[in-house]
């Protein structure tokens, strides 16, 4: 007898905003997924595609640091080149769920979709934009990617920027939190934004334990989680990424991930060696878990946006102001995010040494009255 296969069913309706609700698609990008997913006898005049003999390439042929290489053939250019239906390349898109399941193996998975985005933050732009309307209240962690508060804050949205510890979000303050507000009437949020892996700017994963109670606690207020998960997979082209995915496999391209990982591990452990080195009973650091990250804590220094958006640059080193990840980015902050990802050992050398002077000159040429109150 066929047994029933239970399916993912969740209606998002009520968490999106009016506007967001009002939303149709246009019919002209239905038929671009119809003719692309028609029989090949079928004969498609509904789309406004250019023809691709107009195209001026001819082939593209990649190599790969490994010594193999693809060639991109007229046909495929024509995809690259050519509308695709709004979920994204087809081709592609079915290598990812097939990756999905291998590599997160979602429940529910065969009921469930992906969209193909241009990068983390139009995926989280596309998100935000659908749940957040004028004055809503987002959850979000502190600190926190500043990317999600340049969409948010046209909405005049209100940012329930939740504590973390050295494991990330705290779900008891986070539970107290939404009790108090539901308790005091208040509009409850619909959604949390949240960078578990990896969170840009403090590298920290938020262990497996935890993220089930925030699932739970979610669960209980009823609302949505935004996982922003960027350093997981990287940003290519869909039709070589497609290629590049059958060339490997999910086996090469999990070795390929792997080396990533080691590759910034390397980074991450001389940046911290480094900035102990240099930094010594100046500043302090916690070990990153992830992401491309080292989050400093200057010592007896209040506010380091001046410091680095302006005098860093004379000294010869630039590295984020902490307060540009904050809630509120107007409060002083005493923390920096440096980036390991991309420097060479030296310059990052260099940068620590000089990163030291500048906190140094800070300190003595009395920027703060008392150790804590900034008069520049
Ligand atoms: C947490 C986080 N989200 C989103 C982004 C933006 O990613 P993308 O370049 O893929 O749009 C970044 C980039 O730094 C990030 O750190």
């Amino acid at each position: 007898m066929h047994k029933n296969k239970e399916k993912f069913e969740m209606d998002y309706s009520s968490f999106k905003t009016e506007i967001s609700k009002r939303r149709r698609s246009a019919t002209t990008r239905e038929l671009t997924k119809i003719a692309y997913s028609a029989p090949k006898n079928v004969i498609s005049l509904a789309e406004g595609m250019p023809n691709e003999e107009t195209f001026p390439f001819a082939e593209i042929s990649i190599k790969l640091n490994d010594g193999s290489s693809f060639t991109l053939d007229e046909r495929e250019l024509g995809a690259a080149l050519q509308y695709i239906p709004t979920q994204g390349y087809p081709p592609l898109l079915q290598s990812l769920r097939e990756f999905q399941r291998r590599a997160h193996a979602p429940p529910l998975w065969e009921s469930r979709d992906i969209v193909i985005v241009s990068g983390s933050q139009d995926g989280l732009s596309k998100t935000l934009e659908a749940i957040i309307g004028p004055g809503d209240p987002l959850l979000v962690h502190d600190p926190f990617y500043p990317g999600v508060e340049v969409v948010v804050s046209p909405h005049k949205a209100e940012l329930i920027a939740i504590p973390q510890d050295e494991h990330g979000v705290d779900p008891e303050i986070l539970r107290e939190t939404l009790m108090k507000r539901q308790l005091s009437g208040k509009k409850m949020p619909k959604i949390m934004y949240i960078n578990a892996t990896g969170l840009n700017p403090t590298g920290i994963v938020i262990p497996l334990e935890r993220r089930k109670e925030i699932y739970r606690i979610a669960c209980e207020y009823n609302f949505l989680i935004l996982d922003d998960d960027p350093y997981h997979f990287m940003h290519f082209d869909e039709v070589i990424l497609y290629r590049l995915m059958k060339l490997w496999g999910y086996d090469g391209m999990m070795s390929h991930f792997m080396r990533i990982r080691h590759f910034y591990k390397q980074r991450r452990d001389a940046i911290a060696a480094l900035a102990e080195k240099h930094l010594s009973g100046l500043a302090d650091f916690t070990l990153p878990k992830g992401g491309f990250f080292l989050w400093i804590k200057v010592r007896g220094i209040k506010d380091t946006w001046k410091m680095m958006m302006q005098r860093g640059v004379t000294k010869g080193v630039i590295m984020a102001p902490g307060a540009a990840f904050m809630k509120d980015s107007g409060k002083p902050c005493n923390a920096i995010r440096a980036s390991f990802a991309k420097v060479s050992y030296e310059e990052m050398d260099l940068a620590m040494e000089r990163l030291a002077d500048l906190i140094r000159s800070e300190l003595r040429n009395n920027y703060f009255i008392n150790g804590n109150s900034y008069i520049d």
